[in-house]
């Protein structure tokens, strides 16, 4: 990218090859029979059940991308491979290995799409199996990340925060990790919130993390909090949708707290870059009735007309954040003094806005 000459065409367009190669490693479950030794080709296509000549190739393909190693004609794991990839490590990403083999067929059915506007199979969000299996994946996806986005977001006063649409609270937990002051909820669809209880089961700060199970875009968002997160959502729902959110969010919110939007955010004038957040709206194309991916400046102004001040966009470390340029802040206005006629001059607080 940018692609000028025919050669960088053609470069982009074979560039399925390497993603087919490591969806084929997967759906062979190839890292967890390599593990921890060393394998011939002879060996790993008889563990595998596969022609030598295509472990062989693959293999081949594989060490060249840096998910093997090769040594002397025998092949092992990389550590990423070893670690992530591995289904007998603690570490092993398998939900959201599982959501991105999925999806090569569903990339497929891109032309219908684009032609409809709409999904081509759409998975019933309220499905409780499908919610478990994407629960489980997000959490996969985000493991990592959500500790160093915590660790750049400050929440030194705030003592109570919502994850909206939190599904595992992958992140209502790096939070809480980092704040030990902090209580935070996690709003989903109730199977979501099942796979959110077993995940902080096992969480040094589980126990400062409460559920609400709730429609949100339908039903009321009851309590209010200090912090607002609202992360991975955004995309997901239209501009009338998000706007209205915003609206209904307000009260939900303390005088003078904080709405954090997380989101794969347009960053230039054109609404083109970055390429992952254009990349993202396809996915949104394939999968969603109505989302897409929103330029900062657009959702600045939703947050804005819908009264929130002091909106932002946060300046996160490269490399530590879920998104490039993908967090934005705005905060419900501050209770504003207003000095009473009656006698003894009381002094009233009142919200502002
Ligand atoms: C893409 S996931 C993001 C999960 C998490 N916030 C993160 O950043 O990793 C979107 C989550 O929002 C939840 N969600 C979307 N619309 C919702 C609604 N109307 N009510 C409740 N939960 C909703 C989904 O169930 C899902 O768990």
């Amino acid at each position: 990218m940018p692609i000028r000459s025919f050669e960088d065409f053609r470069e982009a367009v074979f560039a399925y090859r390497l993603p087919r190669i490591i969806l084929t490693a997967l759906d062979l479950d190839l890292f967890t029979v390599v593990g921890s030794r060393s394998w011939t080709i002879a060996e790993l296509s008889k563990e595998v059940d596969a022609s030598p000549r295509g472990i062989d190739i693959l293999c081949r393909n594989l060490a060249a991308a840096g998910l093997l190693r090769k040594r002397n004609g025998v092949y092992r794991n990389s550590r990423l491979a070893a670690d992530a990839l591995n289904a007998n490590s603690p570490h092993y990403r398998g939900a959201y290995l599982q959501l991105l083999r999925e999806q090569w067929n569903d990339w497929s059915q891109l032309t219908a799409c684009v032609k409809r506007g709409k999904p081509v199979a759409r998975q019933d969000p309220d499905d409780p199996a499908y919610r478990r299996r994407f629960t489980w994946a997000m959490h996969h996806r985000s493991t990592a990340i959500a500790p160093k986005v915590a660790a750049q977001v400050n929440l030194r006063d705030a003592r109570t925060l919502l994850d909206l649409g939190g599904g595992p609270g992958t992140y209502a937990l790096a939070f809480l990790a980092r704040n030990p002051r902090l209580h935070a909820t996690v709003c989903d669809r109730a199977p979501a919130l099942g796979v959110a209880r077993k995940i902080a089961a096992s969480h040094r700060a589980g126990d400062r993390l409460s559920y609400l199970p709730l429609d949100f875009m339908r039903e009321p968002v009851p309590g209010r909090y200090d912090v607002i997160w609202y992360s991975n959502v955004l995309h997901i729902y239209s501009p009338e949708e998000n706007q209205a959110l915003f609206r209904r969010l307000l009260p939900a919110l303390a005088p003078g707290g904080r709405l954090l939007v997380q989101d794969a955010f347009l960053l230039d004038r054109e609404g083109i870059y970055p390429v992952e957040a254009s990349l993202f709206a396809v996915t949104m194309l394939l999968f969603t009735e109505r989302g897409n991916t929103y330029s900062i400046a657009e959702t600045s102004r939703w947050l804005r007309e819908a009264g929130y001040v002091r909106v932002r966009r946060v300046r996160m470390k490269k490399g530590a954040e879920d998104w490039e340029g993908g967090l934005l802040e705005a905060s419900r206005p501050a209770a504003r003094r207003k000095t009473s006629a009656a006698p003894g001059n009381q002094e009233e607080i009142q919200p502002a806005g």
